[in-house]
């Protein structure tokens, strides 16, 4: 199953797609700190948004691991120890991880057997690593360098938006 898609999915071109995004982000996130809030419509916003999705979600750092949080998409493993599958790797690092063929990726974690690509960004606050935002899709290849930078700046409005 993929997003439901708004008016533009389909025509739009990334920069538009992210311009987009950024837009709402800005009226949705506004006056609001709370945490679990803006990552929920987060999450919803972006499996919105963007095309092709199958899964959009955070995993937020508890201890060593990273532990499920608001999502959109079919249920998914709960914890992930820090290094391990795309998620573990892109906490550890504290860095995006971009990969376009998920059967590539060693010691890749499957959720959902469909997911084919998979781009995970850092939610970074002051200097605090909260957790990792990870998007999934069907189709092999599907995240550019321009949703890497899209999305980094994406998860950049949600962490200031997000009081301690
Ligand atoms: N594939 C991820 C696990 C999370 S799910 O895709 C939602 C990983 O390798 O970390």
């Amino acid at each position: 199953m993929t997003g439901s898609g708004s008016a533009i999915q389909g025509t739009a071109t990334p920069a538009e797609q992210y311009a987009d995004l950024q837009r709402s982000l800005a009226g949705l996130l506004a006056g609001e700190p709370d945490l679990i809030a803006n990552t929920a419509n987060f999450a919803a916003l972006v499996y919105d948004t963007l095309p092709d999705l199958n899964w959009a979600g955070c995993y937020f750092l508890r201890g060593q691991e990273l532990v499920l949080g608001p999502f959109q998409g079919r249920p998914a493993c709960v914890r992930i120890a820090m290094g391990r599958g795309v998620c573990g790797t892109a906490a550890q690092r504290r860095a995006s991880v971009l990969v376009p063929d998920v059967r590539e990726f060693p010691g890749h974690i499957v959720c959902d057997p469909v997911s084919r690509s998979e781009l995970v960004v850092p939610l970074i606050r002051g200097a605090e690593l909260v957790g990792v935002f990870d998007l999934d899709s069907p189709l092999p290849g599907r995240f550019s360098e321009e949703d890497r930078a899209g999305m980094e700046a994406a998860a950049r409005t949600l962490m200031a938006a997000c009081a301690r």
